[in-house]
């Protein structure tokens, strides 16, 4: 197999995006794939309650993003074969710190791929229009996964599994 380095960038405020995270960097592993991960958090974190909070709906939607900072730094993205990036879905879009890190870090890069988790399931192209209208980016592949599959280990695990193996087939072109 090529080899192959893989960078996740992600955002999670109550955990269910770090644990999809947590499970894509073992099936990577699995299969002696190098995984750098990269968390993004807000400057000033969102507080609870989170469905009224003022601001989370104010930069979801009108700000399109915040300040962030990275755990445990900036990554560079040019040294990866293929950039991960996960998100929790906030009123039908992705959460603000990765519309910032999409607006701020991310140029043209060529294997792109979203992930994003949510309470119901989401059709990904609508979030493929979005990201494809605010930052003129096209993900190779973008995935949303529920939380119910989240919830559901093996459901979840057999994903990941798939997602990996379609990764590396189509890096393998
Ligand atoms: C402020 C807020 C808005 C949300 N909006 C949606 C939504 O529009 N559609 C949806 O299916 N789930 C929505 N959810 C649920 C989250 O997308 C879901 O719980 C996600 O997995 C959370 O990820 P995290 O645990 O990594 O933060 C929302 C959650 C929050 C806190």
């Amino acid at each position: 197999m090529m080899y192959m380095k893989i960078c996740i960038v992600y955002y999670s405020r109550t955990g269910n995006t770090a644990y999809v995270v947590e499970v894509l960097k073992k099936a990577f592993s699995n299969i002696s794939v190098d995984v750098d991960i990269y968390r993004v958090f807000p400057i000033r974190e969102y507080s609870r309650p989170l469905h009224i909070n003022p601001r989370v709906i104010y930069d979801t939607l009108m700000r399109r993003g915040t300040d962030i900072r990275f755990d445990p730094e900036k990554p560079m993205l040019e040294n990866y074969s293929i950039v991960i990036i996960a998100s929790p879905i906030w009123i039908g879009r992705l959460a603000p710190p990765i519309q910032r890190f999409l607006k701020s870090y991310v140029t043209s890069i060529k294997n792109l791929v979203i992930i994003t988790t949510s309470a119901m399931s989401i059709d990904c192209r609508r979030i493929e229009k979005n990201i494809a209208e605010l930052w003129s980016l096209k993900p190779m592949l973008c995935i949303n996964i529920s939380v119910t599959t989240i919830k559901d280990s093996t459901k979840l695990k057999q994903l990941i599994n798939d997602i990996v193996k379609k990764l590396i087939e189509i890096l393998g072109k």
